[in-house]
């Protein structure tokens, strides 16, 4: 096309009609929420799927329904890691996905095994698979890690300092990786969603159906997981030199951590 480089674009592959066509795609935590719909939704862009986490009954049935690959990981694991490490031999996109909130406990009340149940997954778990997977990403000559950290990584409040630590956490790790990786042809990007309205977050955060609801109560339209799906399909198919660094994403009805328009 004139005017155009397409020459280190994924997306303009002569002959190819899929943006994701001929690239494998990496999914940690696909077997609920954001990490099912990124799943689901790159494999209808055509990449080849590889789906990770430890409810293998659950990848397996979705694996099966959109064509991918599932593989049990555990994130925590370095053992498992390296197994699911060995058994992908491709990766052109790395989706960190794989984590969570399990307290909302002030600090002066932590529980301690709490953050590092926190810290274990979102923190070291998105390291240990980062870094298990940088040599396939590298191979790949046009590879994307990207990182699903959350406004809690660039904000703070009350009661989430667990969680809003740990993603701290993982927004200076994206933010690591691409200084280093500067010159190399390996994307890093970070989606920052505000309240995504999924099953289990929540649930596994608050510990009842009657709490979760409530975070969401009155909210016209929290955001689901496949808007957030669309954000990690968008950033990752323009064209390679364009890095998205940093996309933070909300419901229209929440302007601010603590801004959040709520109907009775
Ligand atoms: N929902 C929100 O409001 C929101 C907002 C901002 C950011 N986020 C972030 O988005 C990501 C997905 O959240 P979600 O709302 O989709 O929650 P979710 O439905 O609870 O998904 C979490 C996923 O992580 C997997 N996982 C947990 N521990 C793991 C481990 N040790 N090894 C491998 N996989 C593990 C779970 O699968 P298994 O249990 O099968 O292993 C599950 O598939 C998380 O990183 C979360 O922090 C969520």
């Amino acid at each position: 096309m004139p005017g155009t480089d397409s020459s280190h674009s994924p997306v303009a592959r002569p002959g190819r009609s899929l943006p994701g066509s001929g690239r494998t795609a990496v999914v940690s935590g696909a077997s609920s929420g954001i990490g099912a719909a990124t799943a689901s939704r790159l494999a209808a862009e055509g990449f080849d799927v590889v789906l990770g986490a430890r409810r293998l009954d659950r990848l397996e049935s979705l694996a099966a329904s959109i064509g991918g690959r599932a593989l049990p990981l555990d994130v925590t694991d370095p053992s498992s890691v390296e197994a699911f490490a060995t058994a992908v031999d491709r990766v052109d996109v790395l989706v960190n996905n794989a984590g969570g909130a399990f307290d909302a406990a002030p600090v002066a009340e932590a529980d301690l095994d709490s953050w590092a149940r926190t810290y274990e997954v979102n923190v070291l778990g998105t390291v240990r698979l980062t870094k298990a997977l940088l040599p396939a990403l590298r191979a790949s000559g046009a590879g994307d890690v990207v990182f699903v950290g959350s406004t809690a990584g660039l904000v703070s409040y009350e009661g989430g300092a667990s969680y809003t630590a740990a993603k701290h956490g993982v927004h200076t790790l994206a933010e690591t990786l691409r200084l280093e990786l500067n010159g190399e042809p390996v994307r890093v990007l970070e989606i920052a969603p505000g309240m995504v309205r999924t099953e289990e977050f929540s649930l596994n955060r608050l510990g009842s159906a009657d709490q979760a609801d409530a975070v969401y109560r009155g909210v016209r339209e929290p955001l689901v997981a496949d808007d957030v799906a669309d954000c990690i399909a968008w950033a990752i198919t323009r064209p390679h030199h364009v890095n998205v660094d940093l996309m933070v994403v909300r419901p229209l009805a929440q302007a601010a951590q603590h801004k959040v328009a709520r109907e009775s």
